[in-house]
């Protein structure tokens, strides 16, 4: 069976117009298929077979986005390079998807020592969304202290504290008891550069531990320390919440 698209669906899929615009070209005549002038919304490409031509030009698909989780270990830089030579998350990329890594953006750092859910892709759509303040995505990490916050402490890190002469956002703490060492879960909903140590550091607490156990409904689930996998439309689902309409579609706002 061949793929066939919808025609502003494949305009918008070669990045000639988005898919509002792509009406408007079609509408004005300036798109042809196999040399006919498309005037017909609903008519169907087959990127296979058919010439698609806009103002004269031919149109070619842009390669499809992939976007990629990985359950980032310890000691690996978020970054293309490091003068230092240590390894970086796109050397522990699977041999499937090394061609990608030029193309492959990470959503949000985490720093060396940072382990845990991480995020990579082509879609620069989805880094949009997920990393503007304006979004609001969830983002929990699991910290150990190097002591207990008191009552007061706690209160002034879910209200906000001042890094960088700048308050954080309010956001949520829990206390999680593991082994009796103290333990925390923080909540955030924005995205500073190294925000999780700093807030602790404004209250003279060490991380002496930090790991990202998920991104909206996003949860590293079975995976393992350098593992990679790439996400399907129910991960995309979780990744903006079940229960908004923008859960039903995915990263260009697209029907999944
Ligand atoms: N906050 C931090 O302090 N470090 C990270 O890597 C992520 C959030």
């Amino acid at each position: 069976m061949n793929d066939t698209l919808r025609i502003v669906r494949f305009l918008a899929r070669c990045g000639a117009a988005s898919r509002r615009d792509a009406a408007d070209l079609v509408r004005a005549g300036r798109v042809t298929i196999n040399g006919v002038v498309c005037a017909d919304l609903s008519a169907q490409v087959d990127p296979a077979r058919d010439v698609v031509l806009f103002d004269g030009k031919p149109l070619t698909l842009a390669p499809r986005d992939v976007t990629l989780m990985l359950n980032k270990p310890r000691e690996v830089l978020v970054s293309r390079g490091d003068m230092r030579g240590r390894r970086t998350v796109y050397d522990l990329l699977p041999e499937e998807h090394r061609e990608l890594a030029s193309r492959l953006a990470y959503v949000g750092r985490l720093d060396f020592d940072t382990e845990g859910l991480l995020l990579l892709t082509t879609d620069g759509e989805l880094v949009n969304r997920l990393t503007h303040p304006s979004h609001e995505v969830e983002k929990e990490y699991r910290v150990r202290a190097s002591r207990e916050l008191t009552v007061e402490e706690a209160q002034q890190f879910q209200e906000g504290v001042e890094i960088e002469g700048r308050k954080t956002q309010a956001c949520q703490l829990t206390r999680l008891d593991r082994d009796g060492r103290p333990a925390y879960a923080v909540v955030l909903r924005e995205g500073r550069n190294r925000q999780v140590r700093r807030m602790f550091e404004a209250l003279g607490v060490r991380v002496l531990n930090l790991k990202r156990v998920r991104i909206g409904k996003l949860t590293l689930g079975g995976l393992q320390a350098g593992q990679w996998k790439e996400l399907g439309p129910e991960d995309f689902r979780r990744l903006f919440g079940t229960d908004s309409k923008r859960s039903q579609r995915g990263p260009r706002g697209k029907k999944r």
